[in-house]
């Protein structure tokens, strides 16, 4: 089975543009609960579920057009790509499963608010914008978990960028991944905030898809991996239902940290971790230990995100001049 199969039973038999262009933004999301390992790599089909929250208006914005000439055209925050990078082989190689003909051409214009690659799934919101605004451009009609599906083939993470607020990943258990799509949580939480630590908005030295495979082909510590997420899962199920942020915080710092000690104990070792990350990791607990609601997340990358409610805002900011604050559930 591969990606072609898959989208053949999504997607309508022959299509061709409805219109002119079609745009469409996409949250960012960043997991509470993460995703760390596959069990099909070409379909993106994660071992275990996961859980997430979108970063509201960190995010991407994605015009998609026909192309006036004889190849793809992107453009990134306005910036033309050129032929020759990663970026554009990856995008290029994806749309190749959704032209309407073979010398059909894409134009593609992408704007992120959030820095691309820096750990912070600029991916994740970039794919889940060009499916959406695919949806749009062929007149697809297509449902919620098709969306997430299509996304997902992309990059894992981008099927649970969709939506605002809370949304969980199941893994499903089809070898075509039909059952393998995110969905939105109903649940609000107005009061909880994220702040981004950006110490850098360097390319990341390991892309997450590689990290994540030399993690569970050889860290020691990767077979505790799966039963530890689908218990942090739960848990925060559970503390979204009853607003324990406690719990909530607490669960999603240990996943992180799980997350990253198979990093650790991987072979060869890696870790994204600079000297700013565990500073700030120090620094956010002795906050705690003062008595703040503090808690923090990693993903690949240096950068943290802190989790806190709304009431401790101030204290934040103070002790982190640079934080950017987000409103995840804005009214
Ligand atoms: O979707 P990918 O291949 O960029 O992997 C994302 C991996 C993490 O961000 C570290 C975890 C997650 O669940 O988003």
């Amino acid at each position: 089975m591969n990606p072609s199969d898959v989208i053949a039973t999504l997607v309508p038999k022959s299509f061709s543009p409805a219109r002119e262009s079609a745009t469409a933004y996409a949250p960012s999301n960043i997991a509470l609960a993460k995703y760390w390992g596959k069990r099909n790599s070409t379909l993106n089909l994660p071992l275990t579920d996961s859980l997430s929250i979108s970063l509201f208006n960190k995010g991407t914005t994605t015009t998609v057009s026909q192309s006036s000439t004889q190849s793809d055209y992107f453009t990134l925050n306005a910036q033309l790509i050129d032929k020759n990078t990663l970026f554009y082989k990856r995008l290029s190689e994806f749309l190749n499963l959704f032209r309407p003909n073979p010398h059909f051409y894409f134009s593609i214009q992408t704007n992120n608010s959030i820095p691309h690659a820096a750990g912070l799934a600029s991916s994740a919101s970039g794919f889940a914008a060009l499916i959406l605004a695919l949806n749009t451009f062929f007149d697809w009609h297509l449902e919620d978990h098709a969306l997430s599906i299509l996304a997902r083939l992309g990059s894992g993470s981008a099927s649970r960028s969709l939506w605002h607020g809370f949304v969980h990943w199941h893994a499903g258990k089809r070898e075509d991944g039909l059952d393998c799509f995110a969905e939105k949580l109903n649940d609000t939480w107005p009061e909880l905030r994220v702040g981004l630590l950006i110490f850098t908005e360097k390319e990341k030295a390991i892309p997450s898809r590689d990290a994540m495979k030399i993690c569970q082909e050889t860290s020691a510590f990767y077979p505790l991996w799966p039963s530890h997420v689908e218990h942090s899962v739960e848990k925060l199920l559970e503390a979204i239902k009853t607003k324990n942020f406690t719990l909530l915080g607490n669960t999603a710092e240990q996943n992180a940290l799980a997350m990253h000690a198979t990093m650790l104990t991987s072979n060869p070792p890696f870790l994204y971790w600079q000297t700013e990350t565990l500073i700030h990791i120090q620094k956010i607990w002795e906050l705690r230990k003062a008595g703040l609601p503090l808690y923090f997340t990693e993903d690949a990358g240096p950068n943290l995100k802190l989790l806190f409610p709304e009431n401790i805002t101030e204290a934040v900011r103070q002790a982190f001049g640079e934080v950017e604050v987000i409103t995840p559930f804005k009214s």
